[in-house]
């Protein structure tokens, strides 16, 4: 197995996979599309024989939630005080390949290049489903020193008003998010 960076030849695949998996809609895919130019955007791919088999992405200098949360983001606004920092996007990897640590290993080298480009915290947002599991728990660990947490109940609710719903609750979310902000 092969970690590299995402180019923009991978942004088609990274936005189908997010749509059926992450966030069900357009924008998702349209908000992936749009950073084709891969300013302000980056992220490590696992390859195997020439296949993407999982990706963690992140946005550069901003901080963005899957849809707006303005009180949070100027709550992380306080903190970060203008200082860089790293927006966890999308991390996914192929079901037949979870279980094997490269989640794990995605995250340590997508820590590693946020460090490299100057970032002083990593922002992440980590999906609760409705029976509680928050399948990126652990994997986060690797994204830096937590220095605020929240944990959100219905953080999804409003997907709709922004054209996007949930793949395990449709229109009516139920889920939760753990946000998190690490310091790098
Ligand atoms: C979440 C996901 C990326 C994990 O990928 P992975 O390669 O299997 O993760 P790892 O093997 O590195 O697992 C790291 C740890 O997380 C735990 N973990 C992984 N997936 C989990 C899940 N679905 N639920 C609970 N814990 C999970 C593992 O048990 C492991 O813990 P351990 O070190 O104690 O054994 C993968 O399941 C996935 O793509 N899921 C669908 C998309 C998704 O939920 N993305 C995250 C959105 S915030």
């Amino acid at each position: 197995m092969e970690f590299c960076p995402v180019g923009p030849e991978d942004l088609e695949t990274i936005a189908v996979l997010s749509e059926q998996y992450l966030t069900h809609g357009k924008k998702i895919k349209d908000d992936i599309r749009h950073h084709r130019d891969m300013n302000g955007y980056f992220g490590v791919k696992a390859v195997e024989n020439g296949e993407m088999i999982g990706f963690y992405t992140c946005i550069e200098d901003d901080i963005i939630f899957t849809l707006p949360h303005p009180e949070l983001k100027s709550e992380i606004e306080k903190i970060t005080g203008g200082e860089k920092t790293i927006t966890g996007d999308t991390l996914y990897v192929e079901a037949a390949w979870r279980g094997k640590g490269i989640a794990s290993e995605l995250a340590r080298r997508i820590t590693d290049m946020a460090r490299e480009r100057g970032g002083k915290y990593f922002l992440t947002e980590a999906w609760i489903h409705p029976e509680g599991v928050t399948p990126a728990k652990k994997i986060v660990t690797f994204n830096g020193e937590v220095i605020f947490e929240k944990i959100i109940p219905f953080f999804y609710r409003d997907l709709p008003k922004y054209g996007m719903e949930c793949p395990i609750c449709g229109k009516d979310c139920r889920c939760g998010a753990e946000v998190q902000l690490h310091r790098l």
